[in-house]
């Protein structure tokens, strides 16, 4: 059989029988998969029990030193870099091989990643089976968010662009995804968009009850107001809120931070990386797959990517004087905003989340970040973030 190690520092790197007999040592925690699946082996130490020839691989897990961040005042401590698992699956361009993002989530875990994103929406469905396929041996180890609040055009057409919040559908929505997540409480379960059709406070009150009945250990917003913020935090006390946030889309500040600062609530921006703008490996001339989300964003057209080009340019000028790359300043930027800030970085590939992950050694000081703010502030970003229906639906 192959024997196929896994193994997320080089300092563990060993030949299999090796690195069974000592273990992935230091601050690592070892899972074993054999035939039968993945488990965590005895006291930490490597599969020292059993014949050898049982085990296909190994995972060395980061026990210690990555980074962690508190959302808010809620006792929920994450990894200060989460990964955003939608694009796996949704949104970006056709769904990447499944066993490829098992793997990649799973490496993820292995450099210390406990943070993961998703949603119901995603695929529908088909993203939080990837994820809860791929997390199922680290229960209890990781932090898996999800989303409910989207549901299918009632129409009958494509895609699911209709909302539903009311409390006997959220009900629904949370025994599915404990079911497709296959955990016994799903960490942090986010309400996708504001319903304009249901209070906040009925919202937040069908949350507390599944909080109750121990299906949900903590409720979130997306891209909700302020005022909702504080109107559903009354009800039960919201532990994160997560919304656009970057370089290229600094709303948040305006509002949504002031009062997320005020009430003790994290916050966890997605498209850190402006959907991958942000890293500069997108140009005016990047053909994106028919399915791809982007064909649709006005700041995408061939024209606005010209444009903006100028703060892909600022970052990368950044870069270089670091010695890191865009997408590490683009992430080390947000991680400097406040500390109860967790970015989701999405991506399909690993040396991508190794690099996006090197942002946490990347530290921006008072004069690079006031260099950063006033350059910014003189650059026109060309384009919407969302086209008007889906803008419209966010804020409220
Ligand atoms: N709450 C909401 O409404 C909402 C909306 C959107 C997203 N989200 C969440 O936020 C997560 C992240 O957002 P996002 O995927 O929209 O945007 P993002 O993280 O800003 O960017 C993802 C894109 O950047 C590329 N990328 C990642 N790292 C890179 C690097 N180091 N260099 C070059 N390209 C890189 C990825 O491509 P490759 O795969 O090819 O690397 C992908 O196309 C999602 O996965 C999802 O969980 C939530």
């Amino acid at each position: 059989m192959l024997l196929l190690v896994i193994l997320g520092v080089t300092s563990v790197r060993g030949e299999l029988p090796e690195l069974a007999e000592r273990g992935c040592g230091g601050s690592f925690d070892c899972f074993a998969q054999d035939e039968s699946g993945l488990r965590e082996t005895e006291s930490g130490y490597c599969c020292i029990f059993g014949p050898l020839e049982l085990w296909k691989t190994i995972y060395c897990v980061e026990g210690g030193s990555m980074q962690k961040r508190k959302l808010g005042k809620s006792n929920l401590e994450v990894s200060a870099l989460g990964l955003g698992c939608m694009g796996m699956s949704f949104g970006l361009g056709p769904p990447a091989d499944k066993q490829e993002m098992i793997a990649l989530i799973r490496a993820a875990v292995e450099r210390g990643v406990t943070f993961f994103d998703t949603a119901e929406v995603y695929g529908p469905f088909t993203n939080e089976e990837l994820v809860g396929e791929a997390l199922a041996p680290f229960s209890g180890r990781v932090v898996i968010a999800t989303k409910f609040g989207f549901a299918p055009d009632p129409s009958g057409g494509p895609g699911w662009p209709a909302l539903n919040s009311r409390p006997e559908h959220i009900k629904e929505v949370a025994e599915g995804s404990l079911k497709r997540l296959r955990v016994d409480a799903i960490d942090l379960f986010y309400q996708h968009r504001v319903d304009p059709n249901v209070p906040i406070e009925e919202v937040a009150g069908a949350v507390k009850n599944l909080i109750q009945q121990g299906k949900v250990k903590h409720f979130g917003l997306s891209e909700p107001g302020a005022q909702t913020i504080r109107r559903a935090h009354r009800v039960q006390p919201v532990t994160a809120v997560q919304s656009e946030y970057s370089l290229w889309w600094r709303r948040p500040e305006k509002e949504v931070l002031p009062a997320l600062e005020e009430l003790g609530i994290g916050f966890v921006p997605y498209s850190p990386l402006g959907k991958g703008f942000l890293t500069g490996k997108i140009n005016e001339s990047t053909k994106f797959d028919s399915t791809d989300f982007r064909n649709i964003v006005p700041r995408f057209t061939p024209e606005a990517r010209r444009t903006n080009q100028a703060i892909v340019d600022l970052v990368t000028d950044i870069a270089k004087r670091k010695k890191a790359t865009p997408a590490q300043i683009a992430l080390a930027w947000l991680l400097a905003q406040k500390p109860w800030i967790v970015p989701i970085p999405g991506t399909t590939k690993l040396h991508r989340l190794e690099e996006n992950l090197g942002a946490l050694s990347v530290e921006l000081t008072a004069d690079d970040l006031r260099e950063i703010d006033s350059a910014s502030s003189k650059i026109k970003v060309e384009g919407a973030r969302y086209p008007e229906r889906l803008e419209q639906l966010t804020g409220r």
